[in-house]
């Protein structure tokens, strides 16, 4: 099949066949087909869509480039959440602990920062000794022995992925739903589950900035992962302002401990426990949303979750209860009064990066012990003088953090409504 032929269709907009999306990928992941007709085909779709069908053939084909996990016949159900990404997003932290104390298993390929989003395997790299490189072999005997893994993607999982995603990186062909859905619903499909639950995210800190894209996107994959025979369901939520009040990596882990025992903030725990429910009605672990919620919280509240957490970290390498690594403390205050009346949340990813808790080019070493913590939220009443954030950093680039901070948050006189944090539901 000549791949000129292929991308000449999808260029005129017509819709391509299982068969041609199949060859055209095999080939590319196996090196026959060379990055630059690969690069066209990528616009080509960036230009004119995909079908239903074409993204479900797509997704299929990268999921087959490598390698998945297969699991025994008659073991509990596999399930997994993927969020698209935002500033102070830790819900993976608590919530596979908490799944696995519903006789759930859970294993978790993570990511690292991209953009100003910080990434879980940064934030769980700051526990001293914890793995985030485990084989695949090493990953089934945590899941086997604790019920939640999370590790990074290994070589040999969706190699094509890692190939077109560099690919699309540099030739503008990142924000294309079709090619985002194949990307991240092939990595989610290789650890061979039975339910998936995706938070995507809208708003000023998030990959999509209108709900109209991120609803898109949503249910572009929810159709990809029921098609493919997962049970999958989405929430759109807002990420116009962090979750919870950390940002950056240790501190992020601190506070999804102190989720564990009790102490999390109610906007982390709304979309912890609302994400988690939809893995134990997908799997029927529970009749109804509520009573979903009922038995995850009760994860919390008996201390099974925070020692399930303990017991992943260890298997990973890693010591809990060891100190992690903190930066000295200060105070960011505000010089007028007023309402906080927009937060630019992007702006605060960059202000991690710009106190070297994210990177500014691949390779960058982290400092894990910087970020903050927010002690303002949208709508909230200001007098001048009084503290927006609790800043951790060294001093040599404390100041570059809090001019970033204080250019994020905007004050204005009028209060402005305050919107529901999980907006809709997509099944
Ligand atoms: N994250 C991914 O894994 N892939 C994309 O295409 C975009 C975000």
């Amino acid at each position: 099949m000549n791949p000129v032929w292929t991308i000449a269709k999808k260029r005129d907009g017509e819709e391509l066949t299982a068969e041609e999306i199949g060859h055209f990928i095999t080939d590319y992941a196996s090196g026959e087909i060379p990055d630059y007709q690969m690069s066209a085909l990528a616009m080509a779709i960036y230009l004119q869509g995909m079908s239903t069908a074409e993204i479900a053939a797509l997704t299929d084909n990268m999921l087959a480039s490598g390698a998945t996990f297969s699991w025994p016949d008659g073991g509990l159900p596999k399930v997994d959440k993927h969020s698209t990404g935002g500033i102070g997003d830790k819900v993976s932290l608590p919530l596979a602990p908490m799944l696995a104390c519903c006789d759930l298993q859970v294993p978790m390929i993570s990511g690292r920062g991209l953009g100003a989003t910080g990434g879980t395997l940064d934030k769980l790299e700051s526990i001293p000794g914890f793995r985030t490189d485990l084989s695949m072999d090493e990953m089934r005997q945590v899941v086997d022995s604790v019920g939640c893994v999370i590790s990074g993607a290994t070589a040999d999982l969706v190699p094509a992925d890692r190939k077109l995603y560099a690919l699309r990186d540099v030739t503008a062909t990142v924000p294309s739903i079709p090619l985002i859905t194949g990307s991240i619903m092939s990595k989610k499909l290789a650890e061979g589950l039975d339910a998936l639950v995706l938070d995507v995210k809208f708003g000023s800190g998030a990959f999509m900035k209108t709900e109209a894209l991120a609803r898109e996107l949503a249910e572009s994959m929810v159709n990809t992962g029921k098609r493919m025979g997962v049970g999958t369901t989405a929430l759109l939520t807002d990420m116009n302002q962090p979750l919870g009040r950390m940002v950056g990596n240790a501190v992020e882990v601190d506070e999804s401990v102190a989720a564990l025992e009790g102490r999390g903030p109610a906007d982390l725990m709304e979309v912890t426990l609302a994400l988690g429910a939809e893995l134990l009605v997908s799997t029927k672990q529970a009749d109804t949303l509520d009573q979903a919620r009922a038995t995850l919280q009760q994860t919390i509240d008996n201390g099974a979750a925070r020692e399930k957490f303990a017991q992943m970290v260890a298997a990973q390498g890693g010591d809990l209860e060891a100190a992690r690594p903190v930066a000295p403390e200060s105070e960011v205050v505000t010089p007028r009064a007023g309402f906080v009346s927009a937060i630019n949340a992007e702006r605060l990813g960059e202000a991690v990066i710009a106190m070297r808790g994210g990177r500014q080019q691949l390779g960058d070493v982290l400092d894990l012990s910087t970020g903050f913590e927010m002690q303002v939220r949208l709508g909230d009443r200001v007098e001048a003088g009084q503290p927006l954030a609790r800043l951790f950093a060294p001093p040599e680039v404390a100041n570059a953090g809090r001019d970033k901070l204080l250019s994020a948050i905007e004050l204005s006189d009028e209060q402005s409504e305050v919107r529901p944090l999980i907006l809709e539901r997509i099944a």
